[in-house]
């Protein structure tokens, strides 16, 4: 046992290195990162101090950011994965939206967003072949006063009824994934295939790390959005099915209430723009896009 005078002696050689380390970069000539590595200094030796971290513990995590940095590569980016299941994504994500109230909630891009998809015409179908149940998604984009904005552009993508991505499959497939304009009146619509739940990547550290600490890892079915007009911030965004068993335990928490959407489900017969064979669903999603800063959005 470490008696108390001894304690007070190291609790004070501790500080005395984290006032030291702080100290350190005092000189860096950009004030911003001199503040953001000062506050990570104190942080981080806060944090370690707290769990009196150990020797093994401190080799295992340099081994789980290795092994993160090993997996990652232009189609893998566990070090996102391993910032979305600690909610430190959301976090930045909820601290950089907009202010105004009244602009659709933002949440996680996620690492299956790809440049350069296809451009489709209102009512067109992204499906492109992807198995799973026809789903219409409609709804108008408007800014927070109210007006239509004409010409924004909407790009989605979404898995599919396994749960996966196009670029989760082998080759250069483009499925379930374009963008599209809105009409003058702000309106857009477009086809695709009703999303399911699914798992993030979990065959690498972060997938160990939710099974050690028997989190889930899975993700309640949605389907993404980024959605950008001139003037407006651009917002990065989902849709989530109403009722999936796995909105209150979203592995990434992405989730929020006002993003949750009731997907309507219908049986065969009469669909906008077309005849289906078959159950299909619907689900409509209005979209605020707040004014970007220093811009006035226009009436
Ligand atoms: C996604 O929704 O595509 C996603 C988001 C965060 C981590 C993994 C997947
Ligand atoms: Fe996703």
């Amino acid at each position: 046992m470490v008696d108390e005078p001894e304690a007070a002696l190291r609790a004070e050689r501790e500080e005395h290195l984290t006032r030291e380390v702080e100290a350190s970069f005092e000189a860096t000539p950009d004030e911003r990162l001199r503040a953001v590595m000062q506050a990570l200094t104190r942080h981080l030796h806060a944090f370690a101090r707290e769990v009196r971290l150990t020797a093994p513990e401190w080799e295992a995590a340099i081994a789980f950011l290795t092994r993160a940095g090993s997996i990652t590569d232009d189609r893998r980016q566990e070090f996102i994965l391993l910032s979305d299941v600690l909610g430190l994504s959301m976090l930045t994500v909820g601290m950089n939206a907009p202010v105004t109230a009244e602009a659709t909630e933002s949440t996680v891009f996620g690492p299956f967003f790809v440049n350069g998809s296809p451009e489709i015409a209102l009512g067109g179908d992204i499906a492109e072949g992807v198995p799973g149940r026809p789903c219409h998604v409609a709804g108008r984009v408007t800014s927070t006063t109210g007006a239509p904005i004409a010409g924004a552009r909407v790009e989605v993508w979404g898995a599919d009824e396994d749960g996966f991505y196009d670029v989760q499959y082998e080759g250069d497939l483009v499925q379930a994934r374009a963008h599209l304009f809105t009409d003058g009146d702000g309106r857009y619509d477009f086809w695709t295939v009703q999303p399911a739940a699914y798992p993030i990547p979990h065959d690498g550290p972060v997938g160990d790390l939710l099974a050690a600490t028997r989190r889930s890892h899975m993700r309640p079915a949605h389907i993404h959005f980024m959605v950008s007009a001139p003037e407006h911030t651009t917002l990065i965004t989902h849709i989530f099915v109403a009722g999936d068993e796995w909105l209150d335990r979203d592995a990434v928490f992405g989730v929020t209430e006002s993003l949750v959407i009731d997907f309507a489900q219908h049986d065969r017969g009469e669909a906008p723009g077309r005849m289906i064979d078959g159950p299909w669903s619907s689900a409509r999603f209005d979209i605020v896009l707040a004014p970007r800063e220093g811009a006035e959005s226009r009436p």
